[in-house]
């Protein structure tokens, strides 16, 4: 972790009652710096928080909303709830798939974006939704999504 997020692990920590309750939005700043959890990070924070990294790691593999491996620029996280489904979500991830080239949970060679199938994300009345990083975005569609890539693509030059 950087200093600036070491420190606000520290205060996390100070701030629970019982350490353990801080263990999880620590592993959020990690997160939120890497995109992902790498080794030596689980190190750090077991290390910060007096616990094995075998420990840290059996919390994390309970976890889905971690990622162990690193994901793209655009994480693009469409959701599979029944709300979603009966609303196009089958149809949505399937459009990304083609359009990106990509497996369920796979990342663009170029790094550029990686799509997961998740739980609800709590926008069911506006289904099919989807969350892109720390974004909402309600009533997806193909077409929007795919105005959404295409801005995503002009951001990045053409030869990076
Ligand atoms: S089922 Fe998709 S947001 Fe709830």
């Amino acid at each position: 972790m950087n200093a600036e997020r070491l420190a606000k692990a520290r205060e996390l920590l100070e701030a629970f009652p019982q350490k353990s309750s801080a263990l999880i939005p620590i592993l959020h700043l990690v997160e939120e710096e890497f995109g992902w959890i790498p080794e030596e990070e689980v190190a750090v924070v077991a290390d910060l928080m007096g616990y094995t990294p075998a420990y840290v790691e059996s919390v994390l593999s309970f976890y889905t909303l971690f990622h162990r491996q690193p994901t793209g620029k655009y994480l693009i996280q469409v959701c599979r709830g029944l709300s979603c489904q009966v609303r196009g979500a089958d149809e949505l991830s399937k459009f990304l798939y083609e359009e990106l080239g990509v497996q369920r949970s796979g990342t663009t060679e170029d790094g550029m974006f990686t799509v997961e199938a998740v739980e609800c994300i709590a926008l069911c009345k506006d289904a099919p939704a989807v969350q892109i990083n720390l974004e909402f975005y309600p009533d997806m569609t193909p077409e929007k999504m795919q105005a959404f890539l295409d801005k995503a693509r002009q951001e990045v030059p053409s030869d990076a």
